[in-house]
């Protein structure tokens, strides 16, 4: 099918250059004057330079089809061995690595992030897959977690990370300023939440704040304002926010809500892959359960 579509398109190609040379020919040697009460009408004929132009370009379609349909076999057979090419590499570094890969599925995480060239091929996993978001270093960006600073949302047992990179994980702070009931709450809660972490701050505003947190925030923040893990709501003493520690982005947090996605990857790697990058991401972090 493919090569009756080749070669009805060179046949479709050749046929229009060919009526194109002849009607362009025949035009040149034509002169039309019609006189229409003292008005000329003039057919100019195609300059001499754009038709030489147009020959070449006529002559070098031919040349270009007449080497394509020789060739088109050869073409085809080429693409083939470079696909064939490509696929012995693959299967050849499946050879290789797979064991090795399958060997390390069979030690337990803690066994793991002790193993070095495991963890490197844990990095290696996570430089491809994860260091988009998360940065090469782990330590993350603003929206995307630092994996690196041990404090988590979902846990950071080898169950947990296991789970949040099977399935992925989506997270949601709703936006709060109709719950707090304005900007002046808004402002006294961000600062509330400031102080929770450092003295540095408006302390007659966040007195204001405190009330309406240990209402309003600690359904999902809990009271001792820890993380609580059974509705994954972030930590709020730690000094890792995702999306900032300053008072401007907490007010945004609240003014706006935020959302997080973490994607599920359990489509895109297999689960001994998921393994080394769970013993990975264990190791880089003290956790202590
Ligand atoms: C498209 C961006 C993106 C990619 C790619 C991505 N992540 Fe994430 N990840 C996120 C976001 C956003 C969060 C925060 C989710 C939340 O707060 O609900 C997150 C959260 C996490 C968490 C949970 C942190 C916590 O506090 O509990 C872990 C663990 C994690 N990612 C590991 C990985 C690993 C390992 C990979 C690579 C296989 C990866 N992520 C790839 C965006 C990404
Ligand atoms: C319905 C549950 C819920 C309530 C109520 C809630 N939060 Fe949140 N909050 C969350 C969740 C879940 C996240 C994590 C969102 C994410 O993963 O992106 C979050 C995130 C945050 C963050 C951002 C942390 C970061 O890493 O940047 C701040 C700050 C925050 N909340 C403060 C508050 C304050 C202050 C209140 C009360 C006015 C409040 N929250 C009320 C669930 C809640």
């Amino acid at each position: 099918m493919d090569k009756f579509w080749n070669i009805y398109v060179i046949l479709l190609v050749a046929s229009n250059l060919l009526i194109y040379a002849i009607l362009s020919h025949w035009f040149r040697k034509k002169t039309l004057k019609h006189d229409f009460n003292r008005l000329n009408k003039c057919n100019n004929p195609q300059i001499s330079r754009w038709f030489i132009l147009f020959f070449y370009i006529l002559v070098f379609n031919i040349i270009y089809l007449t080497i394509y349909i020789i060739f088109y076999n050869d073409i085809e057979t080429y693409k083939l061995t470079f696909t064939k090419k490509y696929q012995k590499e693959i299967s050849e570094t499946q050879k290789n690595y797979d064991p090795i890969i399958t060997n390390y599925f069979t030690h337990s995480i803690k066994a793991l992030s002790k193993i070095s060239k495991a963890l490197k091929v844990g990095q290696y996993l996570f430089n491809n897959n994860c260091a988009a978001c998360h940065n090469s270093d782990a330590k993350g960006k603003v929206g995307f977690s630092n994996l690196s600073d041990n404090s988590w949302i979902y846990g950071g047992n080898p169950n947990s990370i296991r789970q949040t990179i099977t399935n992925g994980r989506v997270g949601i702070m709703p936006a709060m300023s109709n719950i707090l009931g304005g900007e002046q709450a808004i402002k006294q809660v961000a600062s509330y939440v400031v102080q929770i972490r450092t003295t540095k701050n408006n302390i007659n505003l966040a007195s204001g704040g405190e009330p309406k947190f240990k209402t309003i925030c600690v359904a999902c923040h809990s009271a001792s304002t820890q993380c609580n893990l059974a509705l994954n709501s972030p930590n709020l003493t730690h000094g890792n926010f995702m999306y900032g520690t300053t008072q401007y982005d907490i007010e945004e947090t609240l003014r706006n809500g935020r959302k997080s996605i973490m994607p599920a990857h359990k489509t895109l790697l297999t689960v001994e892959h998921i393994h080394l990058l769970t013993a990975f991401i264990y190791s880089i972090n003290q956790y202590q359960e």
